[in-house]
């Protein structure tokens, strides 16, 4: 099977790293953080290497202010409605996922704010200058993803944040697609906050994700329970990271997380997305040579993009071409509307969404060139 769905979860996860995640839990597996026994310490030990590695990974100074939580959407919940109150404004961008567009969308629904979401260009990019028209003196946030999950485009979110930081205003950034993939540095690009999940770019398990808050911003509890500390209190704790950690953690899932991160680290981002790139300009290429098949924002040098491109084919739907291509080819792409949907408003795909190959660290250029040719013959009839 050739796997080019990468930007939903990445598959396979490199060799070694599951196993080696599943050997810690049977030995450590117990409640981190809950308990005074050897086996508890060691095991928040283990989680708090872990998240001295992200904070370290992704620029942030202090390892405390990374809070674990189930995936990116989890994040971006907690990083919103720990943020805003009723009467602020939100500025967002319509390159952005459901995961930010339905909290916000419900907050609206409620009354509580009022929010914006910034265009993209022609090159699939949503541009500093967008994103400040948008500002009023009621703007709480600022809101965006840092890579498109439908083309791939990585957004200038440095030159935001500058712009958001003129006025007081913080940058929380969707690395879902991003982290992994794209070098991230929070501190010398401004970022404020950043939502991440494991099981993409990281290489880690489903489930288990997280919400990085710079030391200069606050972000208020929104969801309350047992952290294991200040038991006696009906108070939820207030210092980081329990603050936005409620119940017992994913024990497997950071330790997954972790070993993923090595994996990462090993090859180097750089590394990894530079190879990813080059395929994606051979796949971009080869389905630009064929006849029906159009590309949306897949022009000119795709070198800073993440591996995602999204077509489609004229007269045949995009469920039918994921459906050929899965049956007769064997090939996993995703189709349809990706959770994305202004992005798809903007592209004119709205109805029947559109067919996106994602690439990973073990897509290889015979890969591509397999997916290419299925495509041929699609196109051909
Ligand atoms: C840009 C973007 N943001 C957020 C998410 C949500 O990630 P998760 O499903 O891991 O919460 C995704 C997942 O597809 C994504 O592509």
């Amino acid at each position: 099977m050739i796997y080019l769905d990468n930007a939903a979860t990445t598959f396979p996860k490199a060799p070694g790293t599951l196993e080696r995640a599943v050997e810690r839990y049977r030995e450590l597996g117990v409640s981190p953080g809950r308990g005074n026994h050897d086996l508890a310490m060691r095991a928040s030990d283990a989680v708090e290497e872990v998240r001295a590695r992200v904070s370290a990974f992704l620029g942030a100074p202090d390892p405390e202010r990374v809070a674990f939580g189930s995936n990116a959407t989890d994040a971006l919940n907690t990083a919103i409605l720990g943020l805003v109150r009723p009467g602020d404004h939100v500025v967002a961008t319509r390159l952005d996922h459901n995961s930010v567009l339905r909290p916000l969308h419900h907050l609206a629904e409620t009354g509580a704010i009022e929010w914006d979401a910034a265009p993209f260009d022609e090159r699939g990019i949503v541009t500093a200058d967008a994103v400040e028209a948008l500002l009023r003196p009621a703007t709480r946030l600022v809101v965006m993803t840092h890579a498109s999950n439908v083309i791939g485009t990585v957004q200038p979110v440095a030159e935001v944040a500058r712009r958001c930081a003129a006025r007081g205003i913080p940058l929380l950034v969707d690395a879902a697609q991003s982290a992994g993939q794209v070098p991230i540095d929070m501190a010398a690009m401004g970022i404020s906050a950043l939502a991440f999940t494991g099981h993409k770019s990281l290489y880690g398990p489903s489930g288990i994700g997280g919400l990085v808050v710079m030391p200069s911003l606050e972000v208020e509890t929104s969801r309350f329970g047992g952290t294991g500390m200040d038991s006696a209190s009906l108070t939820h704790s207030q210092g980081y990271p329990l603050r936005l950690e409620a119940g017992t953690l994913n024990l497997l899932g950071v330790l997954g997380l972790g070993e993923g991160l090595g994996f990462v680290e090993g090859e180097g981002v750089e590394a990894i997305h530079a190879r990813e790139a080059s395929l994606l300009t051979r796949l971009r290429d080869g389905l630009a040579e064929i006849d029906g098949v159009t590309l949306y924002r897949a022009e000119g040098d795709l070198s800073d993009r993440v591996a995602v491109l999204a077509c489609n084919v004229a007269g045949v739907h995009p469920q039918d071409v994921g459906a050929i291509l899965d049956g007769d080819f064997d090939v996993a792409v995703r189709v349809g509307v990706h959770c994305a949907p202004l992005v798809h408003r903007d592209l004119g795909t709205i109805d029947r969404g559109a067919v996106r190959f994602s690439l990973g660290a073990f897509t290889t250029a015979a890969d591509v060139d397999a997916a290419v040719a299925a495509m041929r013959t699609i196109a051909a009839g």
